[in-house]
């Protein structure tokens, strides 16, 4: 299967490049970028995601897209679609995630992107349904779902089961969208 690759106004969704790994490792160790995720991450920790989500297009011919903005940077993180390998009480299920160098926010860059990722997701991927979720307090990352389309039902609020009982970051909020229900 060939993976798929998307193009936006603004951006390049793309396979990963060995070149993208120096870039990532940076804005994985900007404690700013990391502060709602469970990190510090070393060089390697960096490295080992960058190996999973080429893995994942290899497997499934989507995954989180290296962006490139062009005309700007070759790199500014990523964004897409994958498949969470946790349990919970609405696994399985395709999730859109994003994380781009701090340098890049506050451009509409990742909004932009995920709206590519959905319309690939239900429109050559077939999905029904996408789902996003975050730590309460990641107010950019809930204002990217919000933007999307995507509602929360607090019904749908669980503990993220790879965080330990009492760590901080454990409470998530979920968000859905169908693709019925697409702006
Ligand atoms: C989550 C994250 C990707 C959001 O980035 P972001 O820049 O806030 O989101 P967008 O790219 O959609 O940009 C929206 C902002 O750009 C502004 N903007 C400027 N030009 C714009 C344009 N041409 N089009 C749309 N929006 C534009 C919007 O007004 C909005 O600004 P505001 O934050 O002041 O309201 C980013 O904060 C991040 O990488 N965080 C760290 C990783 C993380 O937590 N990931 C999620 C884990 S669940």
């Amino acid at each position: 299967m060939n993976p798929i690759e998307l193009c936006t106004e603004r951006l390049r969704l793309r396979l990963w490049r060995d070149s993208d790994m120096a870039p990532f490792a940076a804005l994985n160790a900007d404690p700013v970028v990391t502060e709602y995720l469970p990190g510090p991450f070393s060089r390697a920790d960096s490295d080992a995601l960058v190996a999973r989500c080429r893995d994942h297009f290899d497997r499934h011919g989507f995954g989180p897209w290296a962006v490139e903005i062009p005309g700007v940077v070759s790199f500014a993180g990523f964004i897409g679609l994958s498949i969470p390998t946790f349990e919970a009480h609405f696994t399985p299920c395709v999730e859109v995630g994003w994380r781009l160098a701090r340098e890049c926010w506050g451009a509409g860059y990742a909004t932009e992107g995920a709206v590519a990722a959905l319309k690939a997701g239900f429109e050559q991927l077939g999905l029904e349904e996408i789902v996003s979720f975050t730590v309460p307090e990641n107010r950019r990352s809930r204002a990217v779902m919000e933007r999307l389309g995507m509602r929360r039902n607090p019904g749908d609020d669980f503990d993220h089961p790879s965080l330990p009982e009492g760590h901080m970051l454990r409470p998530h909020v979920l968000y859905r969208i169908r693709g019925v229900d697409r702006r």
